[in-house]
């Protein structure tokens, strides 16, 4: 009740500073019509109305990303601004773990904390670097793959197989997002976009973890992770993206994504694999970069601590929270 109580004062406190969405597009829109403010308040106001507990009493992570990072810095919430002082790396120490798009961004860095705690890192990616292969080694990297390519996912895994297999984890986490913002009213859709994306975004990870599956290149109990976005919650689009819409494409994607990772789950729980969703937060990575301007108001962070709050829950989480979709931020549910 007093946290109910608190989050209720502070989403009032926070609703008059709230000047941008994490769906950054929105933000870029909404500097330049109505002020923001109103229409944040509007979201509260009517959510208060309808008696709407959006955290289902603490278990989820709240749609508006200013007010999420400013609760998180009013609570002084260490699991949100200092994953340093709870974060661990030794349970992946020794393990084998494969991370997709791991030559750059957040990829890079999970990879490079990975080879610091002692975990054997085996990069998946289309393109390679003499400083990849430094990190972890020429023969742990697996160049020229794209994601969407069935016979060159379905031949690097039979290639993993036979230098060893035995993921412990596999990390799903290449992905794509255009970067022209589209809308209706402009005429700016790109239907060749959007499959672009949801053939990256939502059939890679399953084409990976369906190949790697049946070339048995997994390790009893092994986790299949997916690095997915909260862009994929359908409920968050009517606060992260309200009265605008847009990014059809990337959105889509993503709870494409979603629904294929709750299927996958129900599928192998038999097989003793666990399967979880994990938005990673805000990272100062490329794909961001064209929503620097929010970075700082928005809590964005350095991919380096990003790896570790992905890390921190790939760790945590098993069996138990198989097909859950988990923002890595906070630790906390994403709703659909
Ligand atoms: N940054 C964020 O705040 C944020 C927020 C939510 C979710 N995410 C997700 O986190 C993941 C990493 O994002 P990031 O910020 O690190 O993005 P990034 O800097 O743009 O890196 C994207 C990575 O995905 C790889 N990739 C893209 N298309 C590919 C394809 N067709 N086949 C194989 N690899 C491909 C890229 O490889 P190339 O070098 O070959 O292009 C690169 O390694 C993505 O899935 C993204 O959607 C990020």
């Amino acid at each position: 009740m007093k946290s109910a109580l608190s989050t209720t004062l502070l989403l009032l406190l926070y609703s008059s500073q709230a000047i941008a969405f994490f769906a950054p597009a929105a933000s870029l829109i909404r500097s330049t019509q109505s002020t923001p403010s109103t229409s944040y308040s509007r979201t509260t106001m009517s959510a208060a109305a309808a008696n709407f507990d959006e955290t289902r009493g603490g278990t989820h992570s709240i749609a508006d990303q200013v007010a999420r990072f400013a609760k998180a810095k009013a609570e002084n919430n260490p699991r949100y601004l200092d994953i340093d002082s709870i974060y661990d790396g030794g349970d992946l120490s020794g393990k084998r773990v494969l991370v997709t798009g791991g030559n750059r961004g957040l990829g890079l860095a999970i990879v490079k904390e990975l080879v610091a705690i002692g975990a054997t890192a085996i990069v998946v990616c289309r393109s390679s670097s003499p400083e990849l292969e430094k990190l972890v080694g020429k023969w742990n990297v697996y160049d020229g793959v794209d994601v969407v390519d069935d016979e060159a996912v379905k031949k690097v895994a039979k290639r993993i197989k036979g230098d060893g297999g035995a993921l412990d984890v596999v990390i799903n986490n290449a992905g794509y997002f255009y970067g022209p913002q589209e809308l209706v009213k402009d005429d700016t859709l790109n239907f060749d976009e959007q499959l672009k994306q949801i053939n990256i975004c939502a059939l890679g990870p399953l084409r990976m973890n369906n190949a790697l599956i049946n070339a048995k290149a997994l390790a009893e109990g092994a986790k299949l992770v997916i690095i997915t976005s909260q862009a994929g919650s359908v409920e968050w689009r009517s606060t992260q993206n309200k009265d605008v819409g847009g990014d059809y494409g990337h959105h889509m994607s993503r709870a494409a994504c979603n629904m294929a990772a709750v299927l996958l789950s129900e599928e192998v729980k038999s097989m003793g694999y666990s399967v979880l969703l994990l938005h990673p937060g805000f990272n100062k990575t490329e794909m961001t970069k064209k929503y620097e301007h929010i970075w700082e108001i928005e809590g964005a962070v350095d991919p380096a601590i990003g790896a570790k709050r992905v890390l921190y829950e790939v760790m945590k989480n098993g069996m138990e929270e198989t097909g859950k979709f988990i923002n890595c931020e906070d630790g906390l549910e994403i709703p659909w």
